[in-house]
């Protein structure tokens, strides 16, 4: 195992691409490793070249967060290259690099302290970097467009899609401690563009959307009930669903939605009203 390993950390330590920013899979993949065998294998000399290796892979993921937030204030779209680099449709529902790609950037702190939720509400998880990038490709956005992402936790979607496209994003939450994360994390890098509102979906004002995101915040009477205020907005002008996770199915089933493209139940999945 120590010969395997040592021949393994050996080509590691020879391997100039996996110091290439944008290698950041290839590095977390390596890192895993280290962790999983290095610390098990009780050799001193392989553990010591292992931290050396580890401490190395983790500055250069350290820069490139840093180069990424540079790269946002300064109004760039910093994740231009991952959103190309995309695949056509994004398998799976798991997390992956881009994970930790956008929570590097972003530099978000999850507050701890957050109150339960009340029954049909579902509890704070971020939609998977992959299925935001997709929506970004996806749907196009311009400066006329309005994003509102219902029930948007830490402010990842609003986060992305301002810094990625033209258009505007708003981020409505009930928990107040997830919107001043968000609003903080806007703040510092300089993202006019995203803006956040401390409220219940069934209580906001609809009016300026354009495209409404839900990764399944609610479920039943509470769903029910912002899905008729968005049909009433809809029966005003034109405007868009994108969803992810089980919400899809009952969004899919609302006569008063055409999909765009076949219906990703696993993936990102994008309506028209009308
Ligand atoms: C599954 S998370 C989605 C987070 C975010 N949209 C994303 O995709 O990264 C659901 C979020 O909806 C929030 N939420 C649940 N019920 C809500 C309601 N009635 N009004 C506003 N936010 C709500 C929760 O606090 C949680 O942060």
């Amino acid at each position: 195992m120590s010969r395997v390993l040592l021949e393994w950390i050996a080509g590691i330590e020879g391997d100039a691409s996996l110091r290439e920013p944008m290698r950041l899979r290839e590095r977390l993949v390596a890192l895993d490793r280290l962790e999983l065998h290095a610390q098990s294998s009780g050799d001193a000399d392989l553990l010591a070249r292992a931290e050396v290796l580890r401490a190395d892979l983790e500055e250069i993921n350290r820069r490139l967060y840093t180069a990424l937030r540079q790269s946002i204030r300064e109004g760039q779209n910093a994740f231009a290259p991952w959103i190309d680099a995309l695949e056509v449709r994004p398998e799976g529902d798991g997390y992956d690099y881009r994970d930790d790609l956008v929570s590097g950037a972003l530099a978000l702190d999850e507050p701890d302290d957050v109150a339960p939720l009340p029954p049909e509400m579902v509890f704070y998880q971020p939609t998977p970097a992959r299925h935001i990038f997709e929506l970004i490709r996806r749907a196009a956005l311009g400066e006329r467009d309005v994003v509102m992402d219902l029930g948007s936790g830490l402010g990842i979607v609003p986060m992305l899609v301002a810094t990625a496209t033209a258009a505007r994003a708003v981020g409505v939450e009930r928990e107040a401690a997830y919107v001043y994360a968000a609003r903080r994390c806007a703040q510092n890098l300089g993202v006019v563009r995203a803006s956040f509102e401390c409220r219940d979906a069934r209580e906001a004002d609809f009016s300026a959307a354009t495209l409404f995101y839900l990764y399944t915040p609610f479920t039943g009477e509470v769903m029910r009930a912002v899905l008729d205020a968005i049909r009433r907005e809809a029966s005003r002008r034109p405007l868009r669903m994108a969803t992810f996770g089980p919400c899809t199915k009952m969004i899919a089933a609302e006569s008063w939605l055409c999909a765009e493209g076949e219906v990703d139940m696993e993936g990102l999945a994008l309506f028209r009203a009308g």
